[in-house]
């Protein structure tokens, strides 16, 4: 490999939130990674550093270029610049969304076990979570169609959040799933937002569709969130586009963005997105080798050492879904998945996100961040069995 991604980067004491722990744990929960972003990013970076001026600036002709030429050549989606718009954050976006298209009360419909900020933005801007859940075999999540079409039929559901591909069970949709979504969809009159953030995060060999790219319905009725900071860990400088094909729709979410003051860049978001789409196309495609090879060896692992945990198989995003119902079943905790994480962290400072903030059905299950060295990897796995143990004893 050309990008070192072994070593480890010592971030503790530097405003880190994942890192704000104490000395002996080991935090493998928040959705960001252990690796230094790219060269050509950090480049970027210092280039504004040196021009030591921070003043208000403006988003660049080669920001519109680099989403777009990214977009066409790597997801087959053909974007105009006319039709983005800069964004601080996808949540920024979303949130903004559903104040703008939603009245007081209306229902916001999510897939769940899904991102839990999705929650927030629902129920922050005053309106309704309406779940759909998404059946789980034991080995897959499918979504329920018939659920779906009678939840969206209600009058009072005017929009959905769709997670694309899927946080946390690492699913990538089948574009004949997205087809009947937008369908249902405009059949009901319900926008959809389809938050794309993690779709370079991908098993290597295998893309995502963007929800826009699967039909003309599922273009028209959506409003697609992009961005670098997933792919190429930038979440902490705020970037992201948002971007809507349908003339009216666009208007509307444009609007909203602009008097919610969430459209304006940083002095480094421009740069830094750039570099990301625009140089760092190499190093992603290493990363996502080096992080799926992770996934590979945490799976592994937890099939041959951690009886009662099993890994949901994901073929994107860096987050592991583990099922650890066969364990809970024995009963010995109260609260199902916060005792468990709680449990582990207690018991072997590994700390892991607990299943349940993604919705009720993911109470039986962890979240494990695996976009770090691999002698974390294998240091986060050997606490788990060592926990699994403790709690089977
Ligand atoms: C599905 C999803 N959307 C959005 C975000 C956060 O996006 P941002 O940092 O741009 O607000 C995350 C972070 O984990 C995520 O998983």
């Amino acid at each position: 490999m050309k990008y070192d991604f072994d070593t480890p980067v010592d971030r503790r004491n530097t405003d880190s939130i994942k890192w704000a722990v104490e000395k002996d744990e080991l935090p493998m929960w928040v959705a960001d990674m252990d690796f230094p972003a790219a060269p050509p990013i950090l480049d970027a970076l210092e280039k504004k550093i040196r021009q030591g001026v921070f003043g208000y600036c403006d988003v660049t002709g080669d920001w519109y270029n680099a989403y777009i030429s990214w977009w066409a050549e790597r997801h087959g989606l053909a974007m105009k610049r006319e039709e983005l718009t800069f964004c601080t954050g996808v949540v920024a976006a979303i949130s903004s969304i559903v104040r703008k298209l939603t009245t007081p009360n209306e229902n916001v419909l999510i897939f769940t076990p899904v991102y839990n900020i999705f929650f927030n933005s629902i129920v922050n801007n005053g309106c309704r979570v309406l779940e759909c859940p998404l059946v789980y075999d034991g080995e897959k999540y499918e979504i329920d169609f018939a659920d779906l079409d009678r939840k969206l039929a209600d009058p009072q559901t005017t929009l959905m959040i769709f997670c694309n591909p899927h946080n946390p069970v690492g699913k990538i949709w089948p574009g004949g799933d997205m087809m009947k979504i937008g369908q249902l969809a405009k059949r009901h009159h319900v926008t959809v937002i389809s938050d794309e953030i993690h779709c370079d995060i991908t098993v290597p060999g295998k893309g995502y569709i963007p929800f826009a790219a699967v039909s003309d319905i599922c273009r028209d009725v959506s409003v697609s969130l992009m961005a670098p900071t997933k792919a190429f860990n930038l979440a902490g400088l705020h970037t992201s586009a948002v971007y809507v094909h349908d003339k009216t729709l666009r208007h509307k979410v444009r609007r909203g963005l602009n008097t919610d003051e969430v459209a304006e860049p940083n002095s480094f978001a421009v740069a830094a997105a750039v570099a990301a789409f625009g140089e760092s196309g190499e190093w992603l495609d290493e990363m996502r080798e080096y992080v799926f090879a992770n996934r590979r060896y945490a799976e592994e692992y937890i099939d041959r050492e951690i009886p009662g945990m099993k890994a949901v198989r994901g073929e994107a995003t860096y987050l592991m879904w583990v099922d650890a119902s066969e364990l809970l079943s024995r009963g010995k905790l109260s609260d199902g998945d916060a005792d468990l994480a709680a449990f582990v962290r207690r018991t072997t400072g590994l700390f892991v996100s607990n299943g349940g903030v993604y919705g009720k059905e993911g109470k039986n299950f962890l979240r494990i961040n695996l976009a770090c060295p691999r002698s974390t990897v294998e240091d986060g796995m050997s606490r788990l069995k060592r926990a699994a143990e403790a709690f089977a004893r």
